[in-house]
């Protein structure tokens, strides 16, 4: 793939990054409000979409389906009348694990969905058993063949009690969607409480569905009928991209100032860069972020949201090898998700892994120029950043994972002065 390296110079240390970073909209909020636009039979029209690769392939999946996808800047319309396909693009859903949240509506539209298991980032074992099992319990039927799941249920889907036996984001996201048109109520229990989810029910409920305690682990959903709306519906702020520019200011920051913030949803992040000592003015919308003379250890743990975000775990262990002392962190949502740790102990790092779910990081360790692949969107983008406090000059190859999450990162990152170009 051509243009797919960034080649970064690397700060040697130093924190001299200053000026404004305007956070884009949430992909995961994004995703999920695309998929249920299938269920509303008429226009959509969404404000604030981030402008990324799995934004695209969600529309191609959604073309292929039969719904009319435009799009210009940060807004996207959806015309989902036409829809009649109820087979999901094989190679695109394997390209991108959120593909899974079409099942859900296709499903509850029309009765049956047919879809390959879903691809994505590999961030250790990724099943679908905790959504299969939530269809059975509305009373749909499945069956496998080769890694292909056919879902059906001709005459609609039954009311009832789902218990998730495991908190999932995107199984809350695709059931909350899809009990909406179930012929009787659903009630959610032990759902996902992050903010992704309250968005996707504020999106239905603008539609007319009958949604409460959506961000709570009980979600009560009544029976609707949908219908489209005129007004926009705006994607919230990307609390992870946020997250990640706030652990660059921490890093190299001489002032970076991050606009379009919903505070509320990074408090997590903020909670772990103020124990370390990072300076922060934290404003409505607004936070600035500076790096500190000296970085205090910390023991991070990751957690369903209001905790600290998985997707926020590899950007913080690069901080967390700046810092003065010994910290822990300890992955509790994916079991393949501290992978790319080898890669940095080789750019000078010290970190012990005891276990794929826990490693040992012991600093200030000062980090050498490398040139790497990035693994995954939220490793690639920790790699950025380990280039970024690195002396000498980087190459962090698999951009396209990178661009999958994070809008035009390089144009971000050279605003505020670092010297990173596209090769
Ligand atoms: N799980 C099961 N069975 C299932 C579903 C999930 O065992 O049927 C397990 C997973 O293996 C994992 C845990 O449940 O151990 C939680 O996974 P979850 O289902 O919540 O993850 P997801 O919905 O596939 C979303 C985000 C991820 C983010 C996770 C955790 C989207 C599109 N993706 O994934 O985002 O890491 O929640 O917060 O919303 C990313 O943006 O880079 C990304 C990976």
């Amino acid at each position: 793939m051509s243009h797919d390296t960034f080649e970064i110079e690397g700060l040697n240390g130093e924190s001299t990054l200053e000026g404004t970073i305007a956070v884009s909209g949430a992909k995961n909020a994004a995703l999920p409000v695309m998929a249920a636009s299938l269920m509303v039979p008429g226009e959509t029209h969404l404000q604030n979409v981030p402008d990324i690769r799995d934004i695209d392939s969600m529309a191609r999946l959604l073309e292929k389906l039969g719904a009319f996808v435009t799009r210009k800047d940060h807004t996207l319309s959806i015309g989902a009348k036409e829809v009649t396909g109820s087979v999901l693009d094989s190679e695109l859903s394997k390209s991108m694990r959120a593909s899974i949240l079409l099942a859900g509506p296709i499903l509850a539209r029309f009765g049956q969905v047919t879809f390959p298991h879903p691809g994505g980032c590999v961030l250790g074992s990724r099943p679908i058993d905790v959504f299969l099992s939530a269809f059975r319990t509305l009373e749909a039927e499945y069956s496998e063949n080769d890694e292909t799941y056919s879902i059906s249920a001709p005459n609609g889907l039954s009311g009832g009690e789902i218990f998730f036996r495991v908190v999932s984001v995107t199984a809350t996201e695709t059931l909350m969607m899809a009990a909406t048109l179930a012929k009787a109520p659903v009630t959610l229990r032990n759902s996902a409480m992050e903010p992704e989810v309250v968005a996707t029910a504020e999106f239905l409920k603008a539609c007319g569905a009958s949604i409460e305690g959506a961000g709570t682990p009980t979600i009560f959903i009544r029976p609707s009928h949908l219908t489209p709306q005129d007004q926009p519906f705006a994607i919230i702020p990307d609390r992870i991209e946020a997250s990640s520019f706030l652990i660059l200011g921490a890093l190299a920051g001489k002032k970076i100032t991050l606009t379009g913030v919903n505070v509320e949803h990074v408090f997590a992040t903020i909670e772990a860069l103020s124990e370390m000592g990072v300076g922060l003015e934290i404003h409505k919308d607004f936070i600035v972020v500076s790096a500190p003379k000296k970085l205090l250890p910390i023991n991070v743990k990751t957690h369903e949201y209001p905790g600290l975000a998985t997707d926020v775990q590899a950007p913080m262990t690069i901080l967390l090898t700046q810092a003065e002392g010994e910290s822990t962190v300890l992955e509790t949502i994916f079991d393949g998700r501290l992978n790319y740790v080898s890669e940095l102990v080789r750019m000078g790092a010290e970190i012990q892994l005891w276990n794929p779910h826990k490693a040992t990081v012991r600093g200030r360790t000062p980090l050498k120029a490398r040139d790497i692949d990035g693994p995954d969107i939220r490793a690639g983008l920790a790699f950025i950043l380990a280039a970024v406090s690195a002396e000498g000059t980087s190459h962090i190859g698999n951009a396209h994972l990178i661009d999958r999450g994070y809008e035009k990162i390089e144009e971000k990152l050279s605003g505020v002065g670092l010297l990173i170009k596209r090769k």
